[in-house]
Order: structure tokens, then C-alpha cells, then sequence
């Protein structure tokens, strides 16, 4: 099933994103192919702006989560489409800062910056630090004075919402390698600490409650938790906090079982729930952040494979094996994430095989999915995987010393490439005698 609206199927019976024949694109760009909608993505930001503007009176602003995929030009995208950038090492903030990224619309997280990570968001006039830690808390102030500058932070809080999505990438729990606990107080503490150090203001809280969520409950219940705990820190500490990052995670169709809530739902309900808590507290309205990551991107983007070989065995299964898998879409490995699959050179065929996906790595479970119906495959079919615009390429490896696969964007009915395709050159590059 075809979701995404920047896919179709063309006269030839072949697989089109943006308007173009996938085929084409396979054979002049070559295959693993990475194929984003630059529409799309734009589209994806505005859903995320116009909401703002409709349900918040654009007293917010919407930050591209990077970690879902960052390169310059997706950064160069979100910053003409007035949006800010979350970045969550030095790599992303390099990458922003290179593509002109307004800094004071940079977002800093990560819950082990190193020292090296903050002198150079110091150094480049980063926006907000999401300060994750008491040792981080006392290392930014101390790096602060060393430079003569100022930081505006945020705490990364877990408020102890049990977001029902796979465990790996469930975040707002107590037991959270990120942030500082709300529950047992130290939330309060770690405020209490920062508002007695010279070099740092605290502005704000920042939550995120896990990723590919459906439920709009969660999101109001974590906006409400968030909202009382401002109050509680204007209560206790006398402190006006005056940002509320309510983080990403919501949710995008993979397959016919996930249906996601129209982003404009969330930003109605959260804020719905933002003005009612701020209002029994006695507080002014906050500015809102969120941070989408796999919602801009996630459903813009397609992977091209050609398929390789395809190894039946008899009463046990069928291989497929394509030139790509775990290096450029670690997913399967890591979550047993669900993909749609079809064959882009008969895209309209019917679907009466059933294939489980292998990769060409060096390793058993490299597969990309498991009990997959496809038309009747042969070697030389390209094999297109839906959906795969967030966290492949970011997540993707070297492993077995493949290179990484290109990268191309298409907009307005042309494409153009956005990432070079790795060269063995590139992968021995820093290798020293
Ligand atoms: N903000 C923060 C602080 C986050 O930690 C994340 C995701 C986001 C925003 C963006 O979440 P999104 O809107 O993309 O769901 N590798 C996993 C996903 C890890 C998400 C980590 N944090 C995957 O492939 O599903």
C-alpha cells in the first residue's frame, strides 16, 4: 500500500517519487539509492508552523529534530522553512552551523556533551543548552567563565510518561538515561543549583517522551505535568521559566497498521493544554518548542536496492537478497521495524511470493524484513523500501567497509543529488600506514 502522497505509480508500471520514474533514478545514480521528496518535506514543516501560528499564535517555535536525518542541504531546507534545528552532538551542530543555520535558533541536547561539544556551541552563539545533568550543569557554567560567556538553558526532565511505543526508544520514564527525575526532586534541585551559578540562566524545561507515538494522550499529559512543574518551580523558587520544549515523537504510517494523528491535532490539543494548566497556576503563557524529527522526513523518502539473488528454500523460506541492508537501514536489526516493500520496476503487480529481505553484510540477522509479499522477484528488479526517509542514513555504518549510499532530493518534477555516494577512497581515507 502506497501512503505517501509524493509516490505513484507511472503508464510503464513503474514506482514515481516527486513525479519521477524510480528506475531512471536507479540506473543514472546507481543503487543502494537514497530518494527523499523535498515537497514533501517542506509540506511536512509547514504542517508544523501553520499549527503553531493557528493554535499558539506563533508564540513557539518548531525545531527540526537533525538526529533523524542531518545533512546541509535538509538543514538549509527547515531554515528557509523558519524553523530552528535540534542537534545532539558536535556533528550535527558542525553541519547546521556550516549550512547557515541561524545559531540562535539552535537547540543544543544531549546527555554526555563533551567539553570539546560545548566550547564550540559556546564559540558559535548557540541558541538554548538542554542541560541533561548536575556534572554538565557545573562543566557548561565553569567552560561559561573560561570564555566570557553566557549560556540560556533548558533541564531535560523525565516526567514519568509511560509513552506506549517499542522500549528501546521510550524516554520519558523514570528509569532514563536522559534527563534529571522530576518525581524524586531532582528536577527542583538542579534548578535550585543553576540559578545560584554566575554564567548560566535557566529559561525553561525541556521533555521527550519516546518516538513513532499515536496517542495524542501522552503529549497532553506530559504538557500538563510539564506546565504544574513550572509552577511548582515559580512556587518554590520564585523563577518565571518562560520555555517549554515539549520535545518529538509523533508518529508516521510504516505499514497499514500505523495511523498517525494529523500534526495540527497535536499542536490543538498541547496547547489546549498549556493555556487551561498555565492558567490555574497563575502563569504566563510559555513559548512553545517542539521538535519533530521523523515526521518531516520519515514518509518523504524511499531506498532504491537492486536485487541480487533470490534463494528459495524449499519449506522454509525464500531469500531475497538486495546490494544494500544493515549499513544503510540498521532498523530491522535494531527494532524489527516494519517497512512496506515493492518491486519499483512492477510496481502495480501482484503481490504472490513471500520473501524475507537479506542484506549483502557478513552477518545473519543483516535483513531488512521478514515475510514480505512481493511480485515474483528476479535479479536486476529494483526493490524500493517506503518510508525510510528518517534515521537510515543517519543511522547507517560503514560495516564490512560498503560504502554509503547517495543521496537524491527531488522537488518540483527534477532531482538533483544531495550526498555524493562514498568512494572506497572515502572509506580508506583516514587510515594511516
Ligand atoms: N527530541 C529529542 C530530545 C529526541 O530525543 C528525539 C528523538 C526527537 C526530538 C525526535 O523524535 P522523532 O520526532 O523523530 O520521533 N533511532 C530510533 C529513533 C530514536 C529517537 C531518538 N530521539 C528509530 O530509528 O526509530
Amino acid at each position: 500500500m502506497i501512503t505517501s502522497t509524493c509516490l505513484s505509480i507511472n503508464e510503464e508500471n513503474h514506482l514515481t517519487i516527486g513525479g519521477i520514474d524510480t528506475t531512471k533514478l536507479a540506473a543514472k545514480y546507481g543503487t543502494p539509492l537514497y530518494v527523499l521528496d523535498e515537497d514533501t518535506i517542506r509540506a511536512n514543516c509547514r504542517l508544523y508552523t501553520e499549527s503553531m501560528n493557528r493554535f499558539y499564535d506563533g508564540n513557539g517555535l518548531i525545531l527540526y529534530a537533525s538526529k533523524a536525518l542531518c545533512n546541509t542541504a535538509l538543514c538549509k531546507i527547515v531554515a528557509s522553512e523558519n524553523m530552528g534545528v535540534d542537534v545532539v552532538s558536535g556533528g550535527e551542530l558542525y553541519t547546521a552551523h556550516k549550512a547557515g543555520v541561524p545559531m540562535d535558533k539552535v537547540y543544543f541536547h544531549g546527555n554526555n556533551k563533551t567539553a570539546d561539544e560545548l566550547e564550540l556551541a559556546l564559540s558559535l552563539g548557540v541558541g538554548r543548552f538542554i542541560v541533561d545533568n548536575r556534572d554538565e550543569l557545573l562543566l557548561l557554567n565553569s567552560l561559561c567563565e573560561k570564555m566570557g560567556k553566557k549560556a540560556s538553558i533548558l533541564f531535560r526532565v523525565t516526567p514519568g510518561i509511560d509513552a506506549h511505543t517499542h522500549d528501546f526508544i521510550m524516554t520519558g520514564q523514570i528509569d532514563c538515561k536522559f534527563g534529571v527525575v522530576l518525581e524524586t526532586g531532582d528536577a527542583m534541585d538542579i534548578i535550585r543549583l543553576a540559578s545560584t551559578l554566575e554564567n548560566v540562566t535557566v529559561v525553561g524545561v525541556h521533555c521527550h517522551i519516546g518516538s513513532q507515538i499515536f496517542d495524542l494522550d501522552p503529549f497532553c499529559e506530559a504538557a500538563k505535568v510539564m506546565v504544574n512543574f513550572m509552577g511548582d518551580v515559580k512556587d518554590t523558587l520564585g523563577l518565571t521559566l518562560t520555555e517549554l520544549n515539549l520535545g518529538g515523537g509523533f508518529g508516521i504510517c510504516y505499514t497499514e497498521a500505523d495511523d498517525p494523528i494529523p500534526y495540527d491535532k497535536y499542536m490543538e490539543a498541547v496547547s489546549k493544554v498549556v493555556k487551561e494548566t498555565t492558567a490555574k497556576r497563575g502563569l504566563p503563557l510559555p513559548k512553545i518548542l517542539m521538535e519533530p524529527g521523523r515526521s518531516i522526513v520519515g514518509s518523504a523518502g524511499i531506498t532504491l536496492y537492486t536485487v541480487g539473488s533470490v534463494k528459495p528454500i524449499p519449506d522454509v523460506r525464500n531469500y531475497l537478497a538486495v546490494d544494500g541492508g544493515m549499513g544503510d537501514n540498521p532498523r530491522y536489526m535494531l527494532y524489527e521495524a516494519e517497512y512496506e516493500f515493492l518491486l519499483a520496476n512492477r510496481a502495480g503487480d501482484e503481490k504472490n511470493e513471500v520473501y524475507t529481505i537479506a542484506g549483502k553484510c557478513c552477518e545473519s540477522g543483516d535483513l531488512l524484513g521478514e515475510h514480505i509479499a512481493l511480485p515474483k522477484a528476479k535479479p536486476g528488479d529494483v526493490l524500493a523500501v517506503l518510508a525510510t526517509g528518517a534515521y537510515n542514513y543517519s543511522m547507517a555504518s560503514n560495516y564490512n567497509r560498503i560504502p554509503r549510499p547517495a543521496m537524491v532530493m527531488t522537488s518540483g518534477g527534477k532531482e538533483r543529488v544531495v550526498v555524493k555516494r562514498e568512494t572506497y577512497e572515502d572509506v580508506i581515507k583516514n587510515d594511516c600506514e
